[in-house]
């Protein structure tokens, strides 16, 4: 049975891009079906990306409602949606603890550094000032924590003479579209039922 998605954005789109792709054409097609492509932006220009594949869309903006307000009304769409797996795709909000309790092990994120290294904002620019000669994209799932969830898999992007921001970030951008979605297939397609989280989660390069 294919499995629903639902991606989060909050802007440019352009994992969620890779991931529509790999469902239509590529390595996901027949493991799952994205039911939707949520913004919590309304001008986010990944809406229109993902319109123009054919992706349904919804938006419920955060801006100019209270953070309380705005957790419940994501919660209550999200919940009546039930979708198998929620995609976080540069979704630029602290998912809340009741969403993460009502999807537990189903929420996942792609972080553009180690985690264990670098939580939070501004991963690419934590490389490049910090001159590393490599850097890891993270993949894991969401807990209540900042970037604290269980990792999936992290993969290593080759920073040696990448000598501008915009050159570090294409670098890791091109490594985190096909690596997301081969994180995804293998979430779709290996157990990871709650006894089984710690085998699930000690793989390094999925494939
Ligand atoms: C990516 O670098 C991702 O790792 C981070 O936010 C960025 C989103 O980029 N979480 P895009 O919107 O997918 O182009």
């Amino acid at each position: 049975m294919k499995k629903k998605i639902a991606i989060l954005i909050s802007g440019r789109g352009s994992n969620m891009k890779a991931i529509v792709e790999n469902v239509q054409n590529g390595i996901l097609k027949d493991l799952c079906d994205v039911i939707v492509v949520f913004s919590n932006k309304i001008n986010a220009p990944g809406l229109e990306i993902a319109k123009s594949l054919g992706i349904s869309t919804k938006v419920i903006e955060s801006k100019g409602r209270k953070r309380s307000t705005y957790n419940a009304l994501l919660y209550e769409y999200l919940d009546s949606l039930d979708p198998d797996y929620i995609i976080l795709a540069g979704y630029m909000k602290i998912i809340s603890p009741d969403v993460v309790q009502r999807f537990r092990n189903r929420i996942i994120n792609i972080h553009p550094a180690d985690t264990a290294l670098h939580q939070g904002l501004h991963g690419y620019e934590w490389a490049f000032e910090n001159k590393l000669e490599s850097t890891k994209i993270t993949v894991h799932f969401i807990d209540e924590g900042l970037d604290t969830g269980q990792v999936i898999a992290k993969r290593e992007v080759d920073l040696k003479g990448a000598k501008t921001l915009e050159e570090v970030e294409k670098r890791g951008l091109a490594v985190e579209h096909e690596f997301y979605s081969e994180c995804l297939k293998k979430i779709l397609t290996t157990e990871h039922t709650e006894n089984k989280m710690d085998d699930f989660c000690s793989f390094n390069r999925p494939g």
